[in-house]
Order: C-alpha cells, then sequence, then structure tokens
C-alpha cells in the first residue's frame, strides 16, 4: 500500500477576474513506503501547497488524497500520530533554549518521559546541537534552526516525514549531515517526502523525483531516469577570444552540429572518441583553446528541456 497518494488533485484560488489561479493541476503521485520522494520546482511552483495537503492543513478542490490509507484532513488525529512535518517557516520558540523547545514539543506531544530522557539528546546529537543544547534558540543562526526543527521532528519516531525544503540556508557541512539523517531515515523504513528547489538535493537524496512547475508535472522518474530523457553530454570549449572561437566554429560547422556564445562553444556527444577528436583539431597556442569540460545532463537541463526555462530563478 503507498503511504501517500493524490489523484488528480487541483487547489485554486478565487480571483479577481472570476478566473481560479491553479496552485495545483492535476497532481497525480505515489509514495511508496521506505521511499525518499522529492517535489522539485522553483518559487511559487507548489511545494507548500502539496505539503499542507498531505498535512491536512488544507483540501483539494478536486481530486482525492489518501495518506496511510486516510483522509488527512477527516482523519487528522490518525494520521498525524505516525507523521511529522518540518514545515518551511519553522515555528520554534526564540525564548527557549533548544533542550527546552525539545521538551515542549515532547510533553506535547505526550510523549512518556522515559522515551523523552532517551530521546532528546539523541536527536540533539544527530543534528549536531548537543554543544548548543542550554543556548537561547533567538540566538541560533537560520541553520542552526532548521536543524533543530528537524531534531523535533525527528523525536516522535514518525512512520513519515513531510520536509519543506529542509535545507534552505543551511551551510555545506550541515546540509551533509541532514542529508545523510533523511538517508538513513529510509534506511530504516521511514518515509520521506520532501520538497526542494536544489536540484543537487534531488538528485543525491531522491530515489524518485517529480518536477513541477506552475503547479503541473514537467516530468517524473528516478534522478538517473529523468537526466536519460535529455539525450546528450554537453562538450564545451573555451577560447581565448571570441574571434578564435569564431574560426573554430567555421571549421567545426561543415561536420559537427557546435552552437556557439562568446568565445565558447556548445558540442552535444555521448561519444568520447569523437570527444577527443574534435580536441585534437585544435592547438592550444594557434588556435586559442584555453580549457574543456564534458558536462553530463543535470536535472535543470530536464526542467529546461521541458519548460524553456532554468529551473534556479
Ligand atoms: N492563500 C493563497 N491565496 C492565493 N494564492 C496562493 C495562496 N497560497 C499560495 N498561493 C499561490 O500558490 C502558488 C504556489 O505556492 P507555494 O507556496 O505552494 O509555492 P512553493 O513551491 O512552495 O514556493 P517557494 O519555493 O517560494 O516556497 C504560488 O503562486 C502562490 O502565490
Ligand atoms: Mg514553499
Amino acid at each position: 500500500m503507498s503511504v501517500i497518494e493524490l489523484d488528480k488533485v487541483d487547489l485554486s484560488y478565487p480571483q479577481k477576474n472570476g478566473e481560479p489561479f491553479y496552485a495545483l493541476r492535476q497532481l497525480s503521485l505515489e509514495v511508496n513506503k521506505g521511499e525518499v520522494f522529492c517535489l522539485l520546482g522553483p518559487n511559487g511552483s507548489g511545494k507548500t501547497t502539496s505539503i499542507n495537503l498531505v498535512n491536512g492543513l488544507s483540501q483539494p478542490t478536486e481530486g482525492a488524497i489518501q495518506v496511510f490509507g486516510m483522509n488527512p484532513v477527516k482523519d487528522m488525529r490518525a494520521v498525524r500520530r505516525n507523521l511529522a512535518v518540518v514545515p518551511q517557516e519553522t515555528a520554534l520558540y526564540n525564548d527557549l533554549t533548544a533542550k527546552e523547545n525539545l521538551l515542549f514539543h515532547a510533553q506535547y506531544y505526550g510523549l512518556e518521559k522515559r522515551i523523552w530522557t532517551l530521546q532528546i539528546p539523541m536527536v540533539l546529537e544527530l543534528v549536531g546541537l548537543s554543544e548548543r543544547q542550554h543556548h537561547r534558540v533567538g540566538t541560533y543562526s537560520g541553520g542552526m534552526q532548521r536543524r533543530l526543527a528537524l531534531a523535533r521532528a525527528l523525536l516522535t519516531s514518525p512512520e513519515l516525514i513531510l520536509l519543506d525544503e529542509p535545507t534552505l540556508g543551511v551551510d555545506v557541512q550541515s546540509r551533509n549531515s541532514i542529508w545523510s539523517r533523511i538517508r538513513g531515515l529510509a534506511e530504516e523504513g521511514k518515509t520521506v517526502f520532501l520538497t526542494t528547489n536544489y536540484m543537487e538535493e534531488a538528485d543525491s537524496l531522491a530515489d524518485r523525483i517529480i518536477i513541477i512547475d506552475k503547479g503541473q508535472i514537467v516530468a517524473a522518474g528516478t534522478p538517473q531516469q529523468l537526466k536519460a530523457q535529455i539525450t546528450s553530454n554537453t562538450l564545451e570549449l573555451l577560447f581565448t577570444q571570441d574571434q578564435d572561437a569564431l574560426l573554430a566554429m567555421n571549421r567545426l560547422q561543415p561536420h559537427i552540429a557546435a552552437e556557439s556564445s562568446g568565445s565558447r562553444i556548445y558540442i552535444k556527444t555521448n561519444d568520447k572518441m569523437e570527444m577527443l577528436r574534435i580536441l585534437q583539431l585544435f592547438k592550444p597556442i594557434e588556435d586559442g583553446l584555453v580549457s574543456f569540460e564534458w558536462t553530463e545532463p543535470t536535472l535543470n537541463d530536464v526542467f529546461l528541456h521541458y519548460t524553456g526555462r532554468q529551473l534556479r530563478n
């Protein structure tokens, strides 16, 4: 049985002109137990809206949603018993310390003392905040607050964890520790539903990804499948001057499809031998070839392919 199921979900808001505005349009997806499922999309694409639907904070205007086979609004108590959320705006108590925040949350959720006395130090350790646990949260950086919000969500050992842009504004080191914790959760059989607009995050964490734009799915699959939809790698040649690139283009073009921009030339090729043959056409000094790079397609290329725009805006 799938943990989350959305079937042709619309979520629309009325507008002044009488036309509805669709924050989500015909969104269907299924998240299985033990997987890390990622919604990847730019600002305003409907990520938080989707999290709020799964969390029972809003209802679809059309279509159906099930979480653990239940309706997240009607069966909110039952659904929330096994679910934890790290919202985009982390609501922590600034005047309390990290430890006090966790204690408050544990008591609010009715955790037994023998459980929270073990769990609180453990989750603080997991997110690397043990040393700062007695400091007021108001003195924490944005990244530390994100990590504390994650610790708080882990306190209740949820089956399903919803993460809305978990590493927004987090430094690389903390990001890596959050990533490894998220992977660890899935290995323990927990289900993770996360949103991001960092393609590296989706690429390295997710078992499956849906790329959304303006509330609609533009592409779906494993990171590998998505990147494979973009046919080829790109060889990028950098020349000293625009003029060198122009001369190089003249030599390439009868045989090879190339595009140029200023002092750079881009050639689509998956064939390493072809790449080497192209490089051998140019001598560093006479032809002004400075450097080259052979890049694999990224999720941004996938997005660009389907929407004509960049993922990061
Ligand atoms: N209460 C509301 N009334 C009208 N429009 C809304 C409302 N809430 C959200 N929207 C619109 O729905 C769209 C999706 O918003 P959402 O917050 O889900 O985007 P997001 O993908 O989470 O973006 P971000 O990356 O900035 O967090 C946006 O265009 C937003 O302006
Ligand atoms: Mg959002």
